[in-house]
Formats: C-alpha cells, structure tokens, sequence
C-alpha cells in the first residue's frame, strides 16, 4: 500500500493542448481520490492518521500542459489550484483535521505557446512522462489557416502525404516521436498511455 502511495507521487501527466485544462481536473481529481482511498484503508487497518497534512502527497506541480492561448491557460492553472483546494476540503471532512495549502507553493506547469512549435521534452522531460493525454484540435485539410499549414508541415515535412491528414494528426506524430526519444525500453515503459 505506501509503494502504491508513493507511486501516486511519482505519475506525471502531459495535455499538449490544455484548453482550460478539463483532463488535467479531471485526472487530477482522480488521483486525489486514488490517495484518499490509501489514507482510508490505513486508518482501517488500524493505523493512526494523526497529521493527514504530512500524508498528503500528491499535488498540481504533477502536470504539464501546452495551450497556445493565454487565457485557457490561465483558467487551467486556477483550476487546478481549485480542484486541489476542494479535494482538501474532503479529505479535511474526512479525517477531522483541517488541511489547505495555504499559501500555494507548487505550481501546474502550464506554458503558453505552440505545441507543434514547442519541443515537448523542453516542458517534460520523456523518461519522467507517464502519461499523454488531451483532445487537440481537429481541423480539415481545406479548413487551416496558413499558419496551421506551416506548423503541420514544421511537424510533418517528411511525412509523404500528410498534407491531407487532420490537423489532429500532428499531435499524433509529435506524441510518437516524444515516446520514441526515450532512452531505453524500460524508460520508455513510463510513457505508459498514449490517448490524444
Ligand atoms: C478541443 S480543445 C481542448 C479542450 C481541453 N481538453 C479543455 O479541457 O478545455 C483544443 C485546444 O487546443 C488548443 N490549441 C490549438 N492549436 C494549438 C497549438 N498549436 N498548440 C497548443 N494548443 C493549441 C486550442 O486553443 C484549444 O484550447
């Protein structure tokens, strides 16, 4: 049960195209309720929670995003801070102990900019991604604007025929070449989904 508490700690979670951050709340409420069940099956396995606050371990700084708008961005960072704030407030009903991370320290890694323009092991390095994920944008081949031409082609230029594929599927060969650049077999186990 701890090298399963641990683990939780140790996950890291990649959206190449946050929006306002919808997966990564999701996800991250997810794992708070993962570790509130360890918490919970310790205390009934007779073990004493008396600081629930030092057991807490799971926090925003574990995810990493790209968003090519500010203001998504922004709100996925609120949101995750949100999230975490309300998950402490059930784990504080729970075990009759007040806890909230007051003030903030960690932060969501969150970067505006392009993702078909952004090297991705800039923002998280492959060997400590354990998950992609995310819902980037579909656009028709005749429905790009010119700068999207160019960034498919950036990412596509070897590709023959990708011209005619979903903007989507830029992401696709980002997330296969990211995976890729992984040292070894048993770094690239941790990239351990890939759901774009
Ligand atoms: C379908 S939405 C994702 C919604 C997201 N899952 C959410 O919870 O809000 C696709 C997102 O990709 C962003 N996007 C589009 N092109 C991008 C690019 N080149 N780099 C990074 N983000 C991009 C859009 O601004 C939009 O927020």
């Amino acid at each position: 049960m701890f090298e399963f508490h641990k683990k939780l700690r140790s996950l890291t979670f990649f959206d190449p195209a946050c929006g306002c951050g919808n997966f990564l709340v999701i996800t991250y409420r997810e794992l708070h309720l993962l570790e509130w069940a360890v918490l919970s099956a310790s205390r009934e396995s007779g073990q004493q929670v008396l600081d629930v606050q030092s057991l807490i371990n799971i926090d925003v700084d574990q995810f990493y995003s790209i968003e090519i708008e500010e203001f998504p961005a922004q709100i996925a960072q609120v949101a995750l801070w949100l999230t975490d704030y309300q998950m402490n407030m059930k784990i504080s009903e729970e075990f009759g102990a007040y806890f909230a991370r007051i003030p903030l320290k960690a932060t969501p890694h969150i970067i505006c900019a392009n993702a078909l323009q952004t090297d991705w092991a800039e923002v998280l390095r492959p060997e400590r991604c354990s998950y992609v994920l995310g819902n980037p944008p579909f656009i028709g081949y005749t429905q790009r604007s010119a700068g999207q031409k160019s960034d498919m082609e950036v990412v596509c230029h070897n590709i023959h025929g990708a011209g005619v594929l979903d903007f989507v599927a830029a992401w696709y060969v980002k997330a296969t070449r990211y995976m890729h650049h992984t040292r070894s077999l048993s770094l690239s186990k941790g990239l351990q989904t890939l759901k774009l």
